[in-house]
């Protein structure tokens, strides 16, 4: 790696809600940090003052009438402030970046979820990334039902604040899973596919073996 580019490790964690995102990306930053490393978390949409109060006008389920593209440009304009606010800057650092949900998310929600297209999204991913790409992607694979289910308990302890994914419908959900694997068969050495529907502890074992060779920590 040149010493321009950045020092760092960027890695994403993917899949439906519910699939054991949240809680596998902060069993692995625990174990990371437990290992010597530097690491920062970061969510998705959010991660800055400003990211926040995108997220919560995409979460709002009050704003059911939030256009597909209006929906797109929110999330990349979160997106585009993390970048420059928090990722790179920790990159530079040579700290291990972990992220909630990145340009994937985008492009199989509202790419292929919402029907904008790929493309559509691809060219607001130019502007908003300027080609910032995850060296690692950990895909959490989950039936739909599991998911939905996991999500909404999640949703119903939250106080069911955040609650407009719950009301997408299941062909919704069928054209996300799909968009993934598209994805997944795409770029297969970037995408670590793991089964989450066993135990917390179990994937998080499997999460620990796909990440600890790329950032070079010993993975028994
Ligand atoms: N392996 C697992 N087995 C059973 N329940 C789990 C497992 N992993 C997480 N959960 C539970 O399922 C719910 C969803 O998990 P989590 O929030 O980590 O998923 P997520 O992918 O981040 O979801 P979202 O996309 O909605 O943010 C939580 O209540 C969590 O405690
Ligand atoms: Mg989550």
């Amino acid at each position: 790696m040149s010493t321009t580019e950045p020092r760092g490790l960027f890695l994403t964690f993917e899949g439906l809600d519910g699939s054991g995102k949240t809680t596998q990306m902060h069993l692995l930053a625990e174990r990371l940090r437990h290992a010597g490393r530097r690491v920062l978390v970061t969510v998705e949409p959010g991660g800055t003052a400003i990211g926040a109060k995108i997220r919560s006008i995409l979460l709002d389920r009050s704003h059911a009438g939030l256009t597909p593209e209006a929906e797109l440009l929110l999330y990349f304009a979160s997106r585009a402030q993390n970048i420059d606010e928090v990722i790179l800057p920790a990159l530079a650092r040579g700290e291990i970046v972990l992220s909630d949900r990145f340009a994937d998310s985008t492009l199989v929600y509202q790419g292929f979820g919402r029907g904008l297209g790929e493309e559509a999204v691809r060219a607001v991913e130019r502007v908003a990334c300027r080609g910032l790409k995850p060296h690692l992607t950990v895909y959490l694979e989950i039936d739909l039902e599991t998911a939905l289910e996991r999500a909404r308990a999640r949703n119903q302890a939250a106080g069911g604040r955040e609650t407009r994914m719950d009301e997408q419908s299941a062909e919704f959900y069928r054209r996300v899973a799909e968009g993934y694997r598209i994805l997944i068969g795409r770029e297969p050495e970037r995408f670590r596919v793991i089964d989450g529907r066993r135990t917390p502890e179990k994937v998080a074992e499997d999460v620990w073996h796909a990440v600890a060779p790329v950032v070079g920590a010993d993975s028994d």
